[in-house]
């Protein structure tokens, strides 16, 4: 197992190290449990898993960040030379993860870890894959911001995941949903704007998948505080409608 993330720089103490909230460890939990069948029932999503990756146009060198791995299934479809670190909650995962990197002979560092709190430097990565992670992770706008955080300023998200479309209030029949589903896999009435409202990732592409229930979005660092600032406003005015 990969090593739990230590302190660096400007981050908050680890969560990891304080008493979990219930819902961490019940992620943590759940997740361990799914780890040996995950791969079987993730198999859909994985035409959009690999259109994500596709569209990241990622080049030899290029430093990959995977936050949420699970047991790893974006390596299947990552082009070789680039360099790999993946976290997770879930140590069960973690494993997997790099069960996975051996058999694929690829080079991963794989870490258990808290997505919204990464021991990494501003401006290290030149991607970060999101992939059905901001559904399951509570707080998952800290996500978002670790993410812009730790990307260079060329760098750019794939987020993959099953959003409510933008500029639409989540359904009768997510909400009614929304208990069980939450429970046992993700929340389905999350929004990817107000996710993003606070960093300064600006939406240049988006796919749907799966009857549109999924998206593929690529999101580009503008690196600007007008596009934080353009953020926070497309937030607002969806929450107002
Ligand atoms: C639905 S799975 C997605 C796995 C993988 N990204 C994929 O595309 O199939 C969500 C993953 O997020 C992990 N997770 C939940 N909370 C987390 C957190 N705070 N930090 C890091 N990973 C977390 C879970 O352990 C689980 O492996």
């Amino acid at each position: 197992m990969g090593p739990t993330c230590g302190a660096l720089g400007r981050r908050r103490s680890s969560p990891l190290n304080d008493p979990m909230t219930v819902s961490d460890w019940w992620n943590r939990t759940r997740y361990s449990l799914y780890a040996p069948v995950y791969d079987w029932v993730a198999k859909p999503l994985a035409r959009g898993r690999q259109r994500a990756i596709e569209r990241l146009d990622l080049e030899r060198g290029d430093r990959v960040l995977i936050l949420g791995c699970g047991p790893g299934s974006d390596l299947d479809y990552l082009p070789e030379g680039v360099s790999v670190t993946a976290v997770d909650l879930s140590p069960a995962m973690i494993r997997r993860t790099e069960a996975r990197a051996e058999t694929l002979g690829v080079d991963v560092d794989a870490r258990v870890g808290d997505a919204r709190d990464l021991p990494f430097g501003d401006d290290t990565f030149d991607a970060v894959l999101l992939h059905l992670v901001l559904s399951v992770v509570p707080g998952a706008e800290q996500v978002a911001t670790e993410a812009d955080r730790v990307l260079a300023p060329d760098g750019r998200a794939s987020i993959y995941d099953k959003f409510v479309p933008e500029g639409e209030s989540p359904s009768l029949l997510r909400r009614a949903l929304n208990p069980v589903t939450r429970f046992l896999f993700s929340d389905v009435t999350k929004q990817l704007g107000a996710l993003l409202a606070e960093t300064t990732l600006e939406v240049s592409d988006r796919e749907s998948f799966l009857g549109g229930v999924y998206t593929v979005t690529v999101a580009r660092l503008a690196n600007s505080e007008e596009t934080g600032e353009a953020n926070r406003e497309s937030s607002v005015s969806q929450r107002n409608r």
